[in-house]
């Protein structure tokens, strides 16, 4: 039982090396903004509320996070300005801390850290000490040392540089993250300073407050450097998002889905799959996608926004995105390759969508198939019917978009335009070239083309005469 936990996020920095506009903790990592990861574990630890200290970029930070927090987490903001340390940062929070709780202290740019690993922190604090998160770094430059003294208990922080030589020396490093009883924390940065080599008022401070006051203080010590990690330049950027994708691949691989290579997939949001899933080379997802047991795709995907039913197959090239409204493939379905599903296609069960085929708003029926060089928008399409190569909905007339209607089992054949809104008559058929721009009565063959005429002994006009 850890109790009641507030966590505060630190985002005022600037991001100097990011060399970017967008303010640092906005950046993306697996689809989401870096602070949102920060929330999200935030979220996961049930925490009662989140405060971030916000400075540079406020007002591009403060909305972004505010509509990542609905429904996620009860959100506050408060402005460090100017930023003058880690432990001038905390103490602009306090004022909206309660004293009943205990204060997680977290980086924006530091995504990648475990709720079961904070869990185990807050553990250690147990609301009554201070806990900090180390980790032994084979190059400890520039980051805080552990100093303990000659039983092992730890005596405060020093900072890179103010450290001695022999300081230097010292592996172990602060991770940035503490927990910490509120009260006692309200009391400790009220006696900050910042007599220091940066000027600056340092939260590591609190440590040596901790040992004056006889708090414990333990160290929380863990292995595992990416879930510490921050990002500091776009080369870090790029290796956490690495570090990532290899953790999302692990989890699908340990849940059985056969990837062909785990360091060649991105999941930007959420990938749910059922079993014997199979996932080729180079796959992109993004935003919520569900692919229902023995689903296959191919190589070079991009899928958005799309669920996938049982025995479905993607070859590969495609390129799916539902959008907000989403995109459904029937049960034992076969896409592409080098197919395009858009916004609000919904197809049913063994539909079959071949190369160069763009379907928009649209439903095809049990069984139906648009194999070639086709589009389809905003059309309503029944079962069975088979579509021909090069044909098109023509739905746009300039201003609006009108449906068009091919009831069960019509064939069209290749190269025709339907003009919407048109309704094509059940078990009908309407001849290669056709433009239809009136309903076809069921069961009819409609032509709507000019009539073929020869003319015979035709002479070509030649070169060089008159
Ligand atoms: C800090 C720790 C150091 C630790 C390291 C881990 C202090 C004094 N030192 O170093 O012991 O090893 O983190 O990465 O705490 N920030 C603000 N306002 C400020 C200053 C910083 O919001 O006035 C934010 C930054 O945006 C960043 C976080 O605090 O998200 C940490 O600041 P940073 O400058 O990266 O940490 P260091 O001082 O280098
Ligand atoms: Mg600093």
């Amino acid at each position: 039982m850890t109790g009641l936990v507030d966590v505060v996020v630190m985002a005022a920095g600037k991001g100097t090396r990011m060399k970017s506009a967008l303010p640092k903790v906005l950046h993306k990592l697996g689809g989401r903004a870096l602070a949102a990861h920060v929330l999200d574990c935030a979220a996961a630890l049930g925490a009662r509320r989140a405060v971030v200290i916000t400075g540079h970029g406020a007002d591009q930070v403060e909305p972004a996070l505010a509509a990542h927090a609905e429904g996620l987490l009860p959100l506050q903001f408060v402005r460090q300005e100017p930023q003058l340390g880690t432990g001038h940062a905390v103490q602009q929070a306090m004022p909206v801390l309660d004293d009943d709780g205990v204060t997680l202290v977290l980086s924006g740019d530091v995504p990648l850290t475990r709720p079961d690993t904070l869990q185990a922190l807050l553990s250690v604090c147990g609301g009554e000490h201070l806990a900090l998160l180390t980790l032994d770094l084979p190059d400890p430059t520039g980051y805080g040392r552990i100093l303990r003294d000659d039983g092992g208990q730890v005596r405060a922080i020093i900072e890179h540089k103010d450290a001695s030589e022999a300081q230097r020396d010292i592996r172990e490093i602060y991770s940035g993250i503490m927990a910490v009883p509120t009260r006692l924390l309200r009391r400790w940065l009220s006696q900050l300073d910042n007599r220091n080599a940066q000027g600056e008022y340092y939260l590591t401070d609190v440590v040596k407050f901790a040992v004056a006051d006889r708090v414990p203080v333990h160290a929380h010590r863990i292995q595992d450097a990416l879930q510490v990690a921050g990002v500091n330049s776009p080369a870090q950027l790029a290796e956490l998002e690495r570090g990532y994708q290899r953790r999302v691949a692990d989890a699908l691989m340990a849940q059985g889905v056969r990837l062909a290579d785990p360091a060649r997939l991105d999941v930007r949001g959420r990938l749910i799959c059922g079993q014997d899933v199979e996932i080729d080379v180079n796959c992109l997802f993004e935003g919520e996608v569900v692919l229902g047991d023995g689903v296959r795709i191919g190589a070079n995907c991009v899928i958005a926004h799309a669920r996938m039913a049982a025995g479905a197959v993607i070859h590969p090239f495609t390129h799916i995105d539902g959008g907000t409204s989403g995109v459904s493939v029937g049960p034992g379905a076969l896409v592409g390759p080098f197919a395009r599903l858009r916004p609000g296609t919904q197809l049913g069960a063994e539909v079959h969508i071949g190369n160069f085929v763009e379907v928009k708003n649209a439903t095809l029926a049990d069984g139906a198939k648009a194999n070639h060089l086709a589009y389809l928008g905003d059309a309503t399409v029944g079962e069975r019917v088979n579509y021909g190569a090069g044909s098109i909905t023509a739905n746009y007339d300039g201003a609006n978009k009108h449906r068009t209607v091919i009831e069960a089992d019509v064939h069209v054949g290749s190269n025709c335009v339907l003009v919407a809104p048109v309704t094509l008559g059940a078990g009908g058929t309407v001849a290669g070239g056709s433009t239809i721009t009136k309903d076809t009565p069921a069961g009819a063959l409609s032509v709507a083309r000019g009539k073929q005429v020869s003319i015979p002994n035709w002479k070509r006009p030649a070169k060089g005469k008159g």
